[in-house]
């Protein structure tokens, strides 16, 4: 028996060795980790327990019998992240390329699948040259086998993928139904054709990290939600998104600990400017209301006219889609509104309540933006936030003017609280706009049309841009002074807490997509 031990630790030492020695040499050569170093830095320490370790492909064609490699490139199994329990799949290059094999598709299925009936998240760690080459439809059937997990998972177990490496081809479409997606600078890329294909169909010259790297779909395309230094800062991204989420659908996020004390925060009422077409950060009003200051925001480089991500609020996890007076004067158009909804989509369907921080001056006009159906795409973001159900609140900072003001999880949308402060314009446009229309041939006739113009514009002003006609209907909760939002909302969120929020029976809605 002494034999048979021996025989195993071989195996073992074997498997561990993936490709070879040489082939984990040039992937560290190349700036990456290996498979199973990536684990090693996801997973608490002596919590991973491996799953089909000795699994080996079954292909016999173009010499493949000769070259099984335990494991078959990829190491799946489940851990703890900071004690929680998740499932992983790593792809390891350094065996034929981490290309997919029918037995690499069924260890992640595998894993897939215990995770959906035991509701824990699932994290791939993505590095492949894609569907292996020499099984043909069988890879591609694998593939497929995914897919389809991914899509019944979805709403049920949060997915995050995280890129490392070559995701080309059919590849892309594991990652792109996952929740979030994190891409490492420089080393990863993504598209569905790679240059040279692209090169023979539209003459464009493009090189790998244009067409499909970690800037260019953080900030083009919008595909990847966190765009990450290296490996060790995406894996560290990873485990900060997983403090947020709960387990699965039918959790709600773990509360933190929270002392009472800091409620009141003077640095609110010095933000808004006087002048009203002024921009200021968001950012300082969020990071001025969340516990700690600390927000983790999620797209970061894209669409930044709209700001979302995760923070905590007396210890609850909540997440925050706020428009960002600093970028196009804070307007919605059509990579906003599909931000802001898939984030919103997120949130609801993991019990993470939503703040929405508003200052909006309306919806960007525009043929760019016609013609690229912001008609639907703000339709997106009207229909997530009316669909979700998860405690809503909003609180007007400035402007709320026109569609949007109904758009941004109005009261008549379904938000549960709905604050203002004394500085909210609640209009249907801004003043000057408003008045050259209501009074145009008031203001045509006038011996000093200038001066009827301003004075119009005045009278509009004093009539609308205040908080107080929305306040009367009961359409905003209450008129609340800045350094108290943090309190109100602390209390607010609180008293949602056991919030049952019911939506007409149906299959499934029909978001304008
Ligand atoms: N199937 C089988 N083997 C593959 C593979 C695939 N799809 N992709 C890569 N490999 C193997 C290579 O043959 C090579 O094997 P070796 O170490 O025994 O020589 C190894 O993986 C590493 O690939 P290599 O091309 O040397 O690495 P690279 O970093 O220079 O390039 C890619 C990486 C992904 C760009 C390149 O391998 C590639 O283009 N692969 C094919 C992608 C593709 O078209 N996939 C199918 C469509 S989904």
């Amino acid at each position: 028996s002494e034999e048979k031990i021996q025989y195993l630790e071989k195996l073992n030492q074997e498997a561990l060795l993936g490709g070879g020695k040489k082939r984990i040499e040039s992937q560290h050569k190349k700036g990456k980790l290996t498979a199973r170093e990536r684990i090693e830095l996801l997973i608490d320490e002596g919590t991973f327990e491996e799953i089909g370790k000795f699994v080996t492909h079954r292909a016999t064609d173009f010499g493949l019998d000769k070259q099984k490699i335990l494991g078959d490139g990829v190491v799946t199994g489940y851990g703890q992240v900071n004690s929680r329990l998740v499932y992983v799949f790593s792809q390891d290059f350094t065996v034929f390329g981490g290309s997919l094999s029918e037995t690499y598709a069924e260890k992640i299925v595998k894993i897939m699948d215990l995770a959906m009936q035991n509701g824990a998240p699932v994290i791939g760690l993505n590095d492949s040259g894609g569907a292996r080459i020499q099984e043909g439809v069988v890879s591609l059937g694998g593939y497929a086998d995914i897919f389809y997990r991914n899509t019944l998972a979805s709403g049920v177990i949060p997915q995050i993928s995280a890129i490392m490496g070559p995701c080309a081809g059919g590849a892309v479409y594991s990652p792109a139904i996952t929740d979030f997606i994190m891409m490492v600078e420089n080393t990863s890329y993504m598209f569905v054709t790679g240059p040279n294909v692209v090169k023979t169909v539209t003459q464009e010259d493009v090189t790998a990290e244009e067409l499909g790297g970690a800037s260019t779909h953080s900030t083009k395309s919008g595909v990847t939600h966190f765009s990450c230094a290296n490996e060790v800062e995406c894996i560290k991204n990873i485990k900060r998104l997983l403090s947020f989420i709960p387990q699965n659908c039918e959790e709600t996020p773990a509360m933190l600990p929270y002392e009472a004390g800091d409620e009141v925060r003077k640095q609110l009422d010095e933000i808004i400017p006087t002048n009203p077409n002024q921009p200021y950060d968001i950012k300082e009003v969020i990071e001025g209301i969340v516990d700690g200051g600390d927000f983790f925001e999620v797209h970061k480089n894209y669409a930044e006219n709209i700001v979302v991500g995760f923070a905590r609020l007396g210890g609850r996890s909540i997440g925050i889609v706020a428009n960002q007076p600093a970028s196009l004067a804070g307007v919605l158009d059509n990579d906003a509104s599909v931000k802001g909804a898939r984030f919103v989509r997120f949130c609801d369907c993991f019990n993470i309540p939503l703040l929405v921080l508003e200052d909006v001056p309306g919806f960007l006009p525009g043929t760019d933006q016609e013609w690229n159906a912001i008609i639907m795409n703000g339709a997106k973001l009207l229909y997530a936030f009316s669909e979700a159900t998860v405690p809503r609140i909003t609180v007007i900072t400035r402007k709320a003017y026109g569609g949007a003001y109904d758009v941004m999880n109005s009261k008549h949308i379904g938000a549960d609280m709905n604050y203002a402060w004394p500085t909210a314009e609640i209009a249907v446009m801004g003043a000057k706009g408003a008045a050259e229309i209501i009074f145009k041939g008031e203001i045509k006739e006038a011996k000093d049309p200038q001066a009827k113009l301003d004075e119009k514009v005045d009278e509009y002003t004093e009539k609308f841009a205040n908080p107080y006609i929305a306040a009367a209907r009961g359409y905003v909760d209450e008129v609340i002074l800045p350094h108290n939002t943090r309190k109100k909302l602390i209390s607010a969120f609180s008293m949602l807490e056991n919030k049952v929020g019911n939506m007409p029976r149906k299959k499934h809605g029909n978001i304008p997509l």
